[in-house]
């Protein structure tokens, strides 16, 4: 079986050739190239692509790879917002994901935003590096005592309860479904009460057609004055420009990004000496309480192990036609 792995970084091929040992009938194409319509052919004489976050598999991208002959769409990741499944699903093209690789790693990061852009821990570091030893403009906020709202708690939000728990927070959620295991010590409200109540609001759902800028100025305007903010999950849930906007007329103490929505053409690129900057992007990270990161929740050692292992696992089943509970299409 042959696989054409899109947008490989020399992680992915660590990680996968020590998995790939397992699987002898099993041979990987690495390729930098970015999967998308205009790359799609290239897919030609493979059996299975391999694509990440920032891939564009939409319906050109999908027609083309049915014209290939490809048989699945392996998703190295859990969401799959990019994808248009109905269209995989018209063409018979098996998309599968990997749900769930490392919930606490994820969640680990997202505490690690909050704290950061709490306690401006990267400005400090900057002020420290230029032998500037004032701490002027960094006060920050206790989180013990303090409320964290939850939004999501499948696998990740799940984590991130925990943590918060262990911050000594007083912890609520919303979700379209309650999450069993938390019901003991997470009170589940409206999403209106969990914007009025929280001091901390972190995002765990994934990202559909139905909550993209959920977090939009109304919203906003309900949240607590000083609220901290944090997205681990997509950059879509949030409307950048409503966003600036509360920033501005200073609604937050802290935001903490890991994934924004102009992230596609940036995420594991260096860009360091391109000039043509978008407006949205720089502008967030401008302000001083906006710590951002490049979509690196996933990457723990420990995730990029399991991702491989179910990846390969996922190939397996894809050529046996069989189905599994990680199957989107
Ligand atoms: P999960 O499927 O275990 O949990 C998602 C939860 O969100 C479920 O409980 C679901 O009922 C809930 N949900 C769905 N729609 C909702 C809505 N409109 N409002 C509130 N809750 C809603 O998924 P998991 O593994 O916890 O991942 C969550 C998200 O985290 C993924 O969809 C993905 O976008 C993101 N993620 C980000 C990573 C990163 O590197 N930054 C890595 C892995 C995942």
């Amino acid at each position: 079986m042959r696989i054409l792995f899109y947008a490989a970084k020399s992680y992915d091929r660590e990680s996968f050739d020590a998995a790939l040992k397992k699987y002898s009938d099993i041979e990987i194409d690495y390729i930098d190239h970015e999967l998308g319509p205009r790359s799609a052919s290239l897919a030609v004489g493979y059996d299975i692509v391999c694509a990440f976050v920032s891939a564009n598999i939409n319906a050109k991208t999908l027609q083309i790879f049915a014209k290939c002959g490809i048989k699945a769409v392996l998703m190295r990741c859990a969401g799959y917002n990019n994808v248009d499944v109905e269209k995989a699903k018209e063409l018979g093209i098996l998309v599968k994901i990997v749900p769930g690789y490392s919930p606490e790693g994820v969640a680990e990061l997202a505490m690690g935003l909050a704290l950061a852009a709490n306690r401006r821990l990267c400005k400090s570091y900057n002020r420290i590096r230029e032998n500037d030893y004032s701490i002027d403009g960094l006060c920050g906020l206790n989180f013990h005592g303090k409320t964290a709202g939850i939004i999501g708690t499948g696998k990740i939000g799940y984590a991130m309860c925990n943590i918060c728990t262990g911050f000594g927070m007083k912890v609520i959620a919303y979700d379209v479904y309650k999450n069993p295991m938390l019901e003991k010590f997470v009170e589940y409200v409206s999403l209106n009460e969990l914007y009025r109540r929280s001091d901390l609001i972190s995002l765990h759902c994934p990202l559909t057609d139905k909550n993209r800028h959920m977090i939009n100025s109304e919203a906003i305007s309900k949240m607590r004055d000083g609220v901290i903010l944090v997205n681990t999950s997509r950059g879509g849930l949030i409307d950048t420009t409503d966003l600036i906007r509360g920033l501005k007329q200073g609604k937050f103490h802290g935001v903490g990004l890991d994934v924004y929505e102009e992230e596609a053409g940036n995420v594991y690129e260096n860009r360091s000496c391109d000039m043509s900057f978008s407006s949205t992007t720089s502008r967030l990270l401008a302000f001083p309480n906006v710590v951002m990161t490049s979509h690196q929740g996933f990457y723990t050692k420990e995730a990029l192990d399991a991702i491989a292992a179910t990846t390969l696992q996922n190939a397996t089943e894809a050529i046996a036609g069989k189905r599994s509970a990680n199957d989107i299409a």
